[in-house]
């Protein structure tokens, strides 16, 4: 369905209200998600390789910066070469700057909840169109799960000297303590429509 009703609009935004399941919902224009799946893949990959790069490179320590500085570079690029806003949030943050709106919190506990009751992480994404100061736009998010790798700076056992590290960079650290496969966040992706 291409062409957007009032009607249309209005059911995406009482669905948003009511805290939408994290499915993506029929009136939000197809080719729009599909396009926003393919940044929230292109950060994932980009993201990783950096991580994982740094890590070998410089150790987890020194790879602090790759999270800190190299992801919102990252974001910046895909943003720029998209058009569309890209961010990272979650419900535990380790940088105040990406807490979430209250939109994205309701997302991130439907996604959490979809979680534990057994849904696959890599299949959570939710999209919605949204009303603000006159625009509309469209919100997309996609869960960001919690791997292997995450762990060495997101888990319950870190290593002294990575937590010195984030310690001194993030005095308001909340980003630990997680397990392989929790929900760790998740990638948002809003642009304009018309
Ligand atoms: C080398 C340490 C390190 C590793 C490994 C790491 N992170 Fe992070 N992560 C950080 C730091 C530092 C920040 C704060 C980034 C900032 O300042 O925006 C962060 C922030 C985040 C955020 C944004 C929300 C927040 O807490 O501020 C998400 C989401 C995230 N990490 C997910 C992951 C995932 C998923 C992985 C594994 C693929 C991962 N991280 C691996 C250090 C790390």
């Amino acid at each position: 369905m291409m062409k957007k009703t009032g009607h249309a609009i209005a059911a995406a935004a009482i669905a948003l209200a009511l805290g939408a399941p994290p499915a993506v919902a029929e009136e939000v224009p197809a080719e729009l998600v599909q396009e926003a799946r393919g940044l929230a893949k292109t950060f994932f990959t980009r993201l990783k390789g950096a991580l994982q790069e740094a890590i070998a490179e410089k150790g987890p320590a020194g790879a602090i910066g790759v999270c800190g500085a190299v992801a919102p570079g990252i974001g910046t690029q895909v943003s720029e070469e998209s058009g569309w806003a890209v961010g990272r949030t979650a419900l535990r943050v380790r940088n105040p700057r990406n807490a979430p709106s209250p939109r994205e919190r309701a997302v991130l506990i439907r996604f959490r909840e979809a979680l534990k009751a057994g849904a696959d992480p890599k299949t959570l994404e939710w999209a919605g169109i949204v009303e603000e100061g006159g625009q509309r736009y469209l919100h997309y998010m996609k869960a960001i799960p919690t791997g292997q790798i995450c762990l060495v700076c997101h888990g319950k056992s870190i290593d002294p000297e990575v937590r010195e590290a984030i310690a001194a960079r993030y005095p308001a650290d909340a980003a630990t303590g997680f397990e392989a496969g929790e929900l760790r966040g998740a990638f948002t992706f809003i642009r304009p429509l018309d």
